[in-house]
């Protein structure tokens, strides 16, 4: 059909910030509940999805944890919304996670809007914010930038109207609309099992009609739908376009960013999904192929010149001191680029930075955890520990030579 004839649809909004910015709050606000005050430790856990019927219609809303172990649900959560809100406290300003926040909603490419929040506190410094924001590269409106900065509070509720004021004018702009009729498209937000009900999966319904019954395929697992509900609980019989729902019928909880398709019976959706655990071996072989390891580079030779490399060490200290040395052995034939260098043990998030970017990613006196290691392994990167600061830098002269010889 021409696009002027498929519906128009609400905009999916993702709220991004540092740890305890006010985030969960602000939603709170929105929605009129008090989830914020229920959530264990006040820190968000996961990834929730709901409606809100505002004054300017609905809009569905993705709640993020800041918490900087949470990266890879951050930028999932960046990937299926159409708008970013990025949230900053007045008096804390832009902070780690809020910097990775802009980062992800930048690399995703969707419309971000700032809201400072906590603009109740007599220790709001706005001006600060705007400056941090300006240093960021996000110049507000009122600077003759293009950043959309709102001032709010979750707790008064002041400029809560404007922000979403701002984001239905964002989602007129995106002009978004998305076809009921269409063949199924949707996302799974979250899944976790519930003692009595049994695998719930979280899933945002982006196109196409999902109804009670259908067969439905996601990632290597395929399900049938046995109940469907609204983020407010109630029991429905089917969801269109921008519609997050809880599905009931899975025997095993499928991954968060997953997404969904319908089969027209059991028969198909078994097909589906043999024929993408098909497509992922092949795909795993060609990167096998693609992805170089470090004895390759060894043994290679000639044509590597950039190297990537994500850092990882146990203190300040040592970060300084590693990097200092790799700046020393940069030359004009091999560029070592570290993309990143942190404090602590390697995230989830590190592996998909160092995946798309084709890295190495190197720890000193910081031991990835079984998790972390699982998907190094999945996804083809080396994740290589040292305790000795030297015998990481004979890695990276390794590299090097392997590169010039
Ligand atoms: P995480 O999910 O843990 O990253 O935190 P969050 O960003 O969701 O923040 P949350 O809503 O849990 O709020 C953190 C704290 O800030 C709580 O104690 C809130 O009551 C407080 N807070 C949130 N918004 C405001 C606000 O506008 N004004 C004031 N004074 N306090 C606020
Ligand atoms: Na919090
Ligand atoms: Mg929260």
């Amino acid at each position: 059909a021409p696009k002027n004839e498929v519906p128009h649809r609400a905009p999916v909004v993702t709220i991004m910030g540092h740890v305890d910015h006010g985030k969960t709050s602000l939603l709170d606000y929105i929605r009129k509940t008090r989830v914020a005050a229920k959530e264990a430790g006040g820190i968000t856990q996961h990834v929730g999805a709901f409606e809100a019927k505002t004054s300017k219609g609905k809009i569905v809303f993705i709640d993020t944890p800041g918490h900087e172990a949470f990266t890879s649900i951050r930028a999932r959560g960046a990937n299926v919304a159409d708008i970013a809100i990025i949230v900053v406290a007045a008096d804390d300003s832009i902070m780690p996670q809020t910097r990775e926040a802009i980062a992800h909603a930048q690399a995703a490419k969707v419309p971000l809007i700032v809201a400072i929040n906590k603009m109740d506190l007599p220790t709001a410094n706005i001006d600060k914010v705007k400056q941090d924001l300006i240093a960021q590269n996000l110049v507000p409106e009122e600077f003759g930038g293009d950043t959309i900065v709102v001032g709010v509070s979750a707790r008064t509720g002041e400029g809560v109207e404007d922000l979403l004021e701002m984001i239905s004018l964002v989602a007129e702009l995106e002009d978004l609309r998305a076809d009921p009729k269409a063949e199924l498209g949707g996302v799974v937000v979250e899944s976790r099992v519930d003692r009595q009900m049994g695998v719930l999966a979280n899933v945002i319904v982006q196109q196409g009609t999902l109804r009670v019954g259908d067969f439905l395929v996601v990632g290597e697992r395929y399900g049938k739908i046995k109940a469907l509900t609204d983020s407010l609980g109630a029991r429905i019989k089917d969801a269109g376009p921008s519609t997050p729902v809880q599905i009931l019928g899975f025997s095993e909880a499928p991954t968060a960013g997953d997404m969904v398709a319908s089969a027209r019976n059991e028969h198909e959706a078994r097909e589906m999904v043999q024929s993408r655990v098909t497509v992922r071996r092949d795909g795993e072989q060609a990167r096998e192929k693609r992805r170089m390891t470090l004895d390759d580079i060894f043994g290679a030779g000639g044509e590597v010149r950039e190297i990537n490399l994500v850092l990882r060490a146990d203190t300040q200290g040592s970060v300084e001191a590693i990097q200092g040395i790799l700046a020393r052995k940069t030359s004009e034939q091999v560029n070592l680029n570290v993309m990143l260098a942190g404090i602590g043990a390697p995230t989830e998030g590190d592996v998909l930075l160092a995946s798309t970017a084709n890295a190495t990613i190197l720890c000193f006196s910081v031991v990835p955890s079984p998790g972390v290691q699982k998907v190094a392994t999945q996804k083809g990167i080396e994740l290589k520990t040292y305790r000795i600061i030297y015998e990481l830098i004979d890695e990276v002269d390794r590299l090097i030579k392997g590169t010039q010889e």
